[in-house]
């Protein structure tokens, strides 16, 4: 017995003895040493286990409170308890994020924080336009600023890190995700994009969130514009026109790549070593880390190019690709495939080291709370500034498509008819990808005209029904209104639901029965303004001929109301130009200025009749690339060349006078074209190479110069290098895709 007891105590005091001796800081746990030192620390101490986790990132769910208390939860914090999770998507605010965190940190064997990523598309509690409107305002520094009010409300809610932003060059508006793109234009978008990057991402500081750059490659281009469909693009179209906006937005230091659900070449991209690891790992030296799209890992079985789960991993991971979104084959089949020798533990620790050295250039190892602060996500969700950043940036995105006679702007002293079921939603404000925006929130445009017309001064009435079907007593009610009042406002388009993933149209148009109330309306004889609401460019071609204006919204977020009204009213003279065409006809999709001449453009070619075109459609778009309106007019003359020849290596100077003809004070956005005539590879019949968003007041005139240099004369070859050719250039510089003046120069 007491031999027992003196054993005791005198373990429990080699014990404290042991505690006394105080063990060396672990090198990845010293804050003093440089990050790859403690990567390397670190994953000399991690089992195979440890780092496929770091691969491994799992969906939160509603991680509110009681969730994590919950038996399927349970199972997940089990996971991240033993270090086999390395980062979650979808688990909301601070408390909760820093719940996890708190596992990850204080309760795993190594205390390896987790990334927390979320979709903070256009806004994570302040919602901002959707990025396609954004774009529409060729206004960078609003673009920037309208993520960086995304990244610091979202970083005050614990999440580290957004998926966004998406790069996908698209041409085709019955994919439902134009929504969250740039348009069609790769020079363009791909300053879009990089604005966007540095306004999330700023300085990595606990107010700014990593970016994602998507859907990586080449998504913008699914079959028919349908979801999840197979893509097929060249290489050539490729480099020319897909890759440039991730080149830019990795290019503005990025830190991650999100693998698109897509085919390149036949293989699922998650799976293209020659995208993953010979252009973005090789040929741009992109050194941050990857993440597939939702359980798109596990889907390259159904796509029918891996045989099954392991085979799913190894061809992933062999390609280049790394952290597994919800599918789960990664973690499940690493370890095994480490021990068949098929995967090495050094290709492994290179691919694990990625995404360690984020997480210490984050700070995360040494302040793993750092974006949970107390009291900060409530006093930086949804401020003031927010929301005045919010209008600010709808304004900017509305697009003035006609403007008959001037039928705009009204007059405040004017009596509106308010027409439209999407005028008094504000559900349908919002879009699919609002992060934590809450649509009860936003104003619509219903109360935006009643706080700037006076409640007294707007009649409303619904018009139709979302599901398209006609209704003779909706239509009658919006006719008496119509006759009772000066002017119609009628908000025509689509539900804001409609806008984003899974929302593919075979006919992205304005339904019958909204044609059919506009045809109502015009009768009446009233002045009828339409207000489109849409995630995308909606054929328009029945909609012109019924009304006098045509205003496109898009979905314009938390301040939707506010700012159409300052639009309809003049307070906001509009700025904004379209980044997609505008379709005449469904049949025409896919329809876009930077197209190929073909061999017969036009009849005047000399083969007559035989040209290329639709026999029943005219060969245009209804709207094309760049095109909107202000409510002042702007004359373009005198383009002057500073030269006729260039040498390589020098600049040439085109010079433009722009002139503010009409009644009011605007901005204008003079943009420039570019076509290279003839090349070793056809090139486009016009390329966007420049632009400038400039002020100019009623009866101001300026002239505006572009610096052409052969960085935007080149265009890449199939393997991506740039090729500069001599001969004969057209230089174009005018207010849209098409109505320009034109000069020519040779590059020698
Ligand atoms: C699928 C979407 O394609 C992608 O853009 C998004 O980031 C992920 N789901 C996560 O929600």
């Amino acid at each position: 017995m007491k031999k027992t007891a003196l054993f005791i105590l005198a373990t429990a005091m080699a014990g404290l003895g042991m505690a006394q001796t105080k063990e060396p800081l672990p090198a990845y746990k010293n804050k003093n040493l440089p990050v790859a030192t403690r990567v390397a620390d670190l994953l000399k101490r991690m089992t195979v286990t440890e780092k496929a986790g770091q691969l491994n990132q799992l969906n939160g769910g509603a991680f509110t409170g009681p969730a994590l208390n919950d038996a399927g939860q349970q199972a997940k914090m089990q996971m991240v308890r033993e270090g086999k999770v390395g980062s979650m998507l979808n688990v909301i605010g601070s408390a909760e994020t820093k719940a996890v965190q708190t596992i990850a940190v204080e309760q795993s064997r190594l205390g390896i924080p987790l990334l927390f990523g979320y979709d903070v598309i256009h806004g994570y509690k302040t919602i901002f336009p959707i990025p396609l409107a954004e774009a529409c305002s060729w206004n960078l520094n609003q673009i920037t600023a309208n993520a960086g009010v995304a990244a610091k409300e979202a970083s005050s809610a614990g999440i580290t890190w957004t998926f966004a932003p998406m790069c996908d060059i698209s041409n085709d508006p019955r994919w439902g995700r134009v929504m969250e793109g740039i348009g069609e234009d790769p020079w363009y978008g791909s300053l879009v994009s990089a604005a966007r990057v540095k306004g999330l991402q700023a300085g990595l500081d606990n107010e700014h969130i990593l970016a994602c750059v998507k859907h990586f490659a080449g998504y913008g281009v699914v079959e028919s514009g349908r979801e999840y469909n197979y893509t097929d693009v060249s290489r050539v179209a490729l480099w020319n026109k897909y890759l440039p906006p991730y080149k830019a937005a990795v290019d503005a230091g990025a830190a991650s790549v999100m693998n698109g659900f897509n085919i390149f070449e036949n293989v699922p991209v998650s799976a293209s070593k020659y995208l993953v690891t010979d252009v973005l790992k090789k040929q741009w030296g992109f050194k941050g880390f990857l993440v597939s799209d939702w359980a798109s890992f596990g889907e390259m079985i159904t796509w029918g190019y891996a045989e099954n789960e392991e085979d799913a991993a190894l061809k992933a991971f062999k390609a280049g690709s790394m952290i597994d979104m919800e599918s789960k084959v990664t973690f499940a089949h690493i370890p095994e495939l480490v021990k068949q020798g098929k995967i090495t533990e050094r290709e492994l620790d290179e691919t694990v080291a990625r995404i360690l050295s984020i997480k210490f250039t984050l700070g995360l190892f040494d302040t793993p709370y750092k974006y949970n602060i107390d009291g900060r996500e409530q006093s930086t969700l949804f401020t003031t500034a927010h929301r005045q950043e919010a209008l600010r940036a709808a304004e900017g995105s509305i697009v003035l498509l006609k403007n008959n006679n001037q039928a705009l702007p009204l007059q405040t002293s004017s009596k509106i008819a308010l027409v439209g079921l999407y005028a008094s939603s504000k559900e349908d404000m919002f879009d699919f990808w609002i992060a934590q925006g809450d649509y009860k929130q936003a104003v619509s445009l219903r109360e935006g005209l009643e706080k700037a017309w006076g409640a007294d001064k707007v009649s409303y009435a619904a018009g139709y029904q979302a599901d398209g079907s006609a209704n003779e007593a909706l239509v009658n009610e919006a006719v008496t209104n119509a006759q009772a009042a000066d002017v119609v406002v009628v908000n025509i388009g689509l539900s804001g639901k409609m806008a984003g993933e899974d929302r593919s149209l075979a006919a992205p148009e304005i339904p019958a029965n909204q044609i059919a109330l506009l045809k109502a309306l015009k009768a009446t004889g009233k002045k009828v303004v339409a207000v489109v609401s849409s995630g995308r460019p909606l054929v328009l071609t029945a909609t012109e001929g019924l009304v006098d204006a045509i205003v496109y919204s898009w979905i314009l977020g938390t301040e939707s109301g506010n700012a159409i009204a300052h639009v309809l009213s003049g307070a906001y003279n509009p700025t904004a130009k379209t980044v997609m065409s505008f379709p005449y006809a469904i049949g025409q999709i896919p329809v876009y200025y930077n197209h190929y001449n073909t061999g017969r453009p036009k009849e005047t070619d000399g083969m007559g009749n035989w040209y290329s075109r639709y026999r029943d459609i005219p060969r245009e778009p209804l709207y094309p690339f760049g095109y909107g309106l202000s409510y002042t007019s702007y004359t373009y003359s005198n383009l002057q060349l500073s030269k006729t020849t260039k040498q390589k290596g020098a600049s040439i100077q085109a010079t433009i006078t722009v002139a503010n003809t009409g009644n009011y004070d605007g901005e204008e956005v003079v943009q420039l074209y570019l076509r290279d005539h003839a090349a070793s590879l056809i090139r486009p019949v016009q390329e966007l190479k420049g632009f400038q968003k400039i002020a100019l007041k009623k009866g101001e005139s300026k002239q505006i110069t572009f610096t052409i240099t052969d960085d935007l004369l080149h265009f890449y070859d199939a393997t991506g290098a740039p090729v500069l050719e001599k001969g004969k250039f057209s230089v174009m510089v005018g207010g849209n895709s098409k109505d320009v003046q034109e000069a020519t120069f040779e590059l020698q």
